[in-house]
């Protein structure tokens, strides 16, 4: 659908990649930027097609949740995420979101969470057992390892660690080609993304008779047998297709969250040690729900964390109708819009010293947090909320506990965290952590 964007501030930019290449560069940065520019609203070029950015103090949560079906996921979506997972929840709005949600989410009950924190200290020992022995690691490879065999084990029933690599290899690219220029010809990210989506697809489509024959406990078995209200199962497409966006979302979402907690803790010893000091006498082999999600230091650490630099810095939606921003600005039907909940997370109205490392604003004398709710959106908010968040932190919180019963950890004094923000967060080198035996 053509829209017309002439009413909206902002510029052109290249033809066909647009800025595509100085948000790649820049990040979030650029979007601060060019909000001084033109103002809260304006419009910009991606190799998708013209969008508007809508960055003002409560468009993440408005477009999020309090606009309703004034906006769609699917037709915002369908051009980034669609080739890569078709049929996955980002592409579904309305009673087909809400059934299919409503069957995932079954993997992230109390139950079905109850059962991974049995089967997490096996795989979190067997991942830090790769520590042991040397001084420094980079500790994000050694993370999406984590992330892979925790998905690989308790969604898929895989532990064969040449198949969890194979996967590694496929769903990186497919990952990075939802946000790349979408050129399909060899050698590009976007064709090694859809390359990456054939194989994994064909692998896991093959697996399916066998799971509809002999379930196992894991999350493909439960999603091969489950049903709607009416009777009506999944197709083997969209069992295959839900679960590698489950791996998706999952994957490199956690790793950059537990990354970046590490690099804050390593420079910030003091909440190293804080966090230490609570979670001391817990053994993750013997540990239950309750006391993961009672770990306040560590909830404290893991939300300042989140809050300065988000797994998802960024969302799209798409107008259903005209939305009136303000007296001067409708956004017409049909445009795509961007909304960065990154910076919401550092509005100075909400935040004090956004900037600054400080968990404490997390705590119960201050919570920041709890005083504005619209700005802290680290798992975004509405309809399309992170289905896996709670799993997320007790994952999160179960492999710092083992790590910090076992190393004090640390980073040279000036040494700063490289980041790429774009297509997805991740430490450029690697983020190497100097590890001391305790
Ligand atoms: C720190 C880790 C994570 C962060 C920061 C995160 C963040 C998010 C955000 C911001 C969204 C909403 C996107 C939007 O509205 O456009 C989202 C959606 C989603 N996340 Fe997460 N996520 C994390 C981990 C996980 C994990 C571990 C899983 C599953 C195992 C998961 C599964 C999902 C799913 C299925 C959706 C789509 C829900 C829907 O469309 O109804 N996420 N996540």
């Amino acid at each position: 659908m053509k829209v017309d964007l002439k009413c909206i501030p902002g510029r052109k930019g290249f033809p066909v990649i647009g800025e595509f290449l100085k948000i790649s560069k820049q990040g979030v940065r650029f979007f601060e930027k060019e909000k001084e520019k033109y103002g809260e609203v304006y419009k910009f070029r991606m190799p998708t097609g013209m969008v508007v950015g809508f960055f003002g103090e409560k468009s993440a949560i408005n477009l999020l949740k309090h606009y309703g079906n004034k906006v769609n996921i699917g037709n915002a979506t369908k051009d980034l995420v669609g080739p890569v997972y078709p049929n996955s929840i980002m592409l579904m709005d309305g009673e087909e979101h809400k059934r299919d949600r409503s069957i995932l989410m079954e993997a992230f009950k109390r139950q079905a969470l109850n059962e991974y924190i049995e089967k997490l200290p096996k795989i979190i020992r067997q991942t830090i057992a790769e520590i042991d022995g040397q001084q420094q690691v980079e500790v994000y490879p050694l993370f999406k390892t984590l992330t892979l065999r925790i998905a690989g084990k308790l969604f898929f029933g895989i532990d064969d660690e040449v198949f969890i690599d194979k996967i590694n290899k496929a769903i990186t690219p497919m990952g990075q080609a939802m946000v790349s220029i979408p050129l399909n010809i060899p050698g590009t990210i976007y064709n090694k993304g859809l390359k990456g989506r054939r194989f994994l697809s064909k692998e896991f489509l093959k697996l399916v008779p066998e799971k509809r024959k002999n379930p196992g406990a894991d999350f493909f078995s439960k999603l091969c047998a489950a049903a709607n209200d009416d009777g009506e199962t999944l197709t083997d497409e969209a069992i295959v297709d839900h679960l590698l966006f489950l791996y998706q979302a999952a994957y490199d979402t956690t790793s950059w969250a537990m990354s970046y907690l590490v690099y804050n803790i390593a420079k910030h010893t003091q909440w190293q040690d804080k966090m230490r000091e609570e979670v001391n006498d817990l053994d993750i082999g013997n540990i239950d729900l309750k006391t993961i999600l009672g770990l306040e230091v560590s909830m404290m650490v893991f939300n300042e964390s989140m809050r300065m630099a988000p797994s998802v810095p960024l969302t799209i939606r798409e107008a259903n109708e005209p939305i009136l921003v303000d007296e001067n600005i409708t956004i017409p039907k049909g445009t795509k819009i961007w909304v960065s909940m990154a910076m919401s997370m550092k509005d100075e109205k909400h935040w004090k010293n956004p900037e600054v490392f400080d968990p404490s604003r997390f705590g119960k004398e201050r919570n920041e947090h709890k005083k504005c709710p619209h700005a802290f959106l680290p798992f975004g908010a509405g309809a399309h909320q992170c289905l896996g968040r709670v799993f997320a932190e007790i994952i999160v919180k179960m492999m710092m506990t083992e790590l910090l019963q076992k190393f004090k950890f640390s980073v040279p004094k000036d040494y700063v965290l490289p980041i790429s923000e774009f297509p997805i967060m991740r430490p450029k080198d690697g983020l190497p952590i100097r590890f001391e035996n305790l």
